[in-house]
């Protein structure tokens, strides 16, 4: 059975800063208070070119680059995100396309913060199977549109931005060792985006009284973090055979830095193990993993050969951990470039448009 090895890595993040002192100046909130009970001091926000297909793409090429694989190489692109740009199509499709990935099936998966493990489980599962040979999985977010930003409970902790995972077959054991999710339905109106959907479309009330904005019950869904993070490292670490001591990092959901000190406290492990950066992007929901881990990677932090855990909680509820080992790009002939592809992916993307448009004025003719 192959393994599955994550062999590239890239993230994204839109040049707009937002800092505490800029929330301050739009609803009764100051610095000190976001600091202190978030470990939040700014984070990116989405400029008006900014989507999160876009993202999605900038984070996938610098992931391919790395492993030096063409976008016509991969299977599959699944799109964790709870910010679609549409119900559908798929951003994912849309990542498809501005890619040039000309063969990879490609949806999205909707875990909320824990949808990055999720999506990362399943393209493993896919190369485990034998099925698919190479993956491209990305957490994408522009959560900044859907914040409502006359709410102090929540538009202090959201952030945009994306990561993204190239996932390989190999018969070299490592990368992706083991993984567990879960999910509580009972817990769902805890987070929630209320309107937009079928159960409530769109209306003038809807949009009225705000029902297409983040809603949360903070306390509930901290009480519910604390609890989850230690024991779902400890099950994920369990299924791979693996204690606390044969590992060298946790990646944690970038939420809030006393979710991620409970935790510690919970593994009994000291903070110097946790891999934190919410302080510069704050919450990115499903990206705010892969966001850390490329920052680590790229700073050497995490090096080749090394056992981690990444973990997740979110709306839903949802709650997972993924044990991998670090294995690094596989080897690889010749000099992938991928952002020739998407040039080229423009004008098939044209190209294809003009024949279905072609096609549609014959058929038409026809009837
Ligand atoms: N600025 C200043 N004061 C604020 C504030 C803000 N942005 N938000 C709330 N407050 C006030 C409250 O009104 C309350 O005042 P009161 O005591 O006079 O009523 C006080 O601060 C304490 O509020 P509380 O809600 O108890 O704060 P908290 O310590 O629970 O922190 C969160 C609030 C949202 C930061 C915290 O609950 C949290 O992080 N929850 C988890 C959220 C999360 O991770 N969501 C994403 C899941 S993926």
């Amino acid at each position: 059975m192959p393994y599955a090895h994550i062999t590239g890595w890239g993230m994204a993040a839109p040049e707009g800063v937002m800092t505490n002192d800029d929330i301050a100046k739009i609803v009764d909130t100051n610095d000190q208070w976001i600091r202190e009970r978030t470990g939040i001091r700014e984070r990116r926000i989405a400029g008006a070119s900014d989507f999160t297909s876009t993202l999605g793409v900038e984070a996938s090429i610098k992931a391919l680059k790395v492993a030096n694989v063409r976008p016509t190489d991969i299977d599959l692109i699944i799109c964790s995100t709870s910010t679609p740009e549409y119900m559908f199509p798929a951003t994912a499709c849309l990542i498809q396309d501005q890619l040039g990935a000309t063969k990879a099936g490609a949806f999205d998966l909707l875990a909320a913060c824990t949808g990055f493990i999720y999506a990362l489980n399943m393209g493993a599962q896919a190369i485990r199977s034998g099925s698919v040979k190479t993956a491209l999985i990305i957490g994408s977010e522009t959560l900044s549109r859907f914040v409502n930003w006359k709410d102090r409970n929540t538009c202090i902790l959201f952030g945009d931005g994306a990561g993204a995972f190239v996932l390989q077959a190999s018969e070299r054991p490592g990368g992706v060792l083991s993984a567990v999710m879960h999910s509580d339905g009972s817990g769902g109106d805890l987070l929630t985006l209320p309107a937009g959907g079928s159960h409530a479309p769109a209306t003038e009330s809807t949009v009225h009284e705000g029902l297409h904005c983040i809603r949360m019950d903070g306390k509930e869904v901290f009480r519910f973090a604390t609890r989850v993070m230690a024991s779902a490292t400890l099950e994920a670490l369990d299924a791979a055979g693996l204690k606390v001591e044969d590992i060298k990092w946790i990646v944690p959901h970038q939420a809030n830095i006393r979710i991620i000190e409970a935790a510690a406290r919970g593994l009994k492990l000291p903070m110097d193990r946790f891999i934190v950066n919410l302080d510069r992007y704050g919450n990115t929901s499903t990206a705010s993993i892969p966001i850390a881990m490329v920052e680590a990677i790229e700073k050497g932090q995490i090096k080749e050969g090394e056992k981690l855990v990444m973990v997740g909680f979110g709306a839903g509820l949802t709650w997972g951990a993924l044990a991998a080992e670090w294995t690094g790009p596989l080897p690889s002939k010749g000099h992938v470039r991928p952002e020739q592809y998407r040039r080229l992916g423009r004008v098939r993307s044209l190209v294809r448009r003009a024949i279905r448009f072609i096609e549609g004025l014959l058929y038409r003719r026809e009837l």
